[in-house]
């Protein structure tokens, strides 16, 4: 019998089961048998497996606990019942096997490498930098921008009423995505016009969301890198959740950029360590090994600043430890 150091052990490293659990979520073994298809034979021809195979797969999620099993029909568990919730619902988007988030969950796989050089790992896993293969792969591409524009409808309210919008009349939002944070501040201050920039690609589903929001007179999309000189003529540069994808270097370099336009930087992300995420050291290591990115402190961010020829001019925090970081060029 081992003690319970040992199974706590054993059962932290084993990864049959996320993999088994996310498996499961591709071939909606959930959906299937909450819908009444309940035998390994009818789950194996519903979706699409071979069945000794699909049989070992359950065997193990019932051991797990994520089905029940009784004269060969499986059944919901309280695990998979909380797995079809409508809370759920971008979770099991993220967990699909076959699917984006599971793509970017596979850069873990290149832990590694991203501990000894501080790189991402993405390019470990995948053979391609994540952003080259985000500007490829459009499915990735939209679920990556979804999860941004959920986070900014969360801080875009907070953005658009605690920053002082009253003495600007142009925002550039820098690596903006689909202009979720743009299209808050705008609809809150209509005497305001702005663009997105974000890198090419991201175009299509920018531009329909800007006219999603009735703003298709007052915004436009820019394609460009923030790596390049970005256009001039805006009071305030917007960079949210930006800064966080990059290490030191490739973060200074984009605020060099947005110090070189002579506006305003306004810089929005989540400060290190708040409990955002569910788990905020696990959030971090995905944004490692993901994009060698990171979570900065108030202080990281006086320092960003000095290094890019920007002065920071206040700082803002706000719930759920998000923090806005006005800063002008020296
Ligand atoms: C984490 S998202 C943040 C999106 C948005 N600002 C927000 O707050 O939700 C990072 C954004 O940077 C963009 N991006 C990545 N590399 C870029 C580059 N070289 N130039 C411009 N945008 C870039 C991505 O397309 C993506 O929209």
């Amino acid at each position: 019998m081992p003690n319970d150091a040992a199974a706590e052990l054993a059962r932290l490293v084993d990864l049959a089961t996320p993999f088994a659990i996310r498996a499961a979520v591709a071939l909606r073994l959930p959906e299937l048998v909450a819908g009444g298809t309940t035998t390994t034979a009818d789950l194996a021809a519903t979706s699409g497996s071979d069945a000794d195979s699909l049989d070992r797969l359950l065997r193990h999620l019932v051991n797990v606990g994520l089905f029940a099993v009784e004269d060969g029909e499986y059944a919901l568990t309280d695990l998979s019942r909380e797995l079809l919730s409508e809370q759920q619902r971008w979770q099991r988007g993220w967990l699909a096997l076959d699917g984006p988030g599971a793509k970017m969950d596979l850069a873990y796989s290149g832990m590694l490498h991203s501990v000894r050089t501080g790189e991402s790992a993405y390019g470990h896993a995948h053979g391609v930098d994540f952003w080259t293969d985000y500007q490829r792969d459009e499915k990735l591409r939209l679920f990556f921008g979804a999860i941004m524009a959920a986070h900014a409808w969360q801080t875009g309210p907070a953005v658009a009423a605690d920053y002082d919008w009253t003495a600007v009349n142009r925002v550039l939002d820098v690596g903006g995505g689909i202009g979720a944070l743009l299209s808050e501040v705008l609809l809150k201050h209509p005497h305001l016009h702005g663009a997105v920039l974000d890198l090419p690609p991201v175009r299509p589903e920018a531009e329909q969301a800007l006219a999603d929001a009735g703003l298709a007179g007052r915004a436009e999309f820019v394609g460009g890198s923030f790596f390049d000189p970005l256009p001039t003529g805006y009071d305030v540069l917007l960079v949210s959740r930006v800064l966080t994808d990059w290490n030191d270097e490739d973060a200074a370099k984009i605020l060099r950029r947005c110090a070189e336009t002579g506006a305003r930087v306004v810089v929005v992300e989540v400060l290190a360590g708040t409990e955002h995420a569910k788990n905020n050291s696990s959030f971090d290591l995905q944004s490692l090994t993901l994009l060698g990115g990171r979570e900065r402190t108030i202080d990281d961010f006086h320092a960003l600043a000095a290094s890019a020829g920007l002065a920071v001019r206040g700082t803002h925090e706000g719930q759920g430890g998000l923090v806005v970081v006005e800063c002008v060029a020296v």
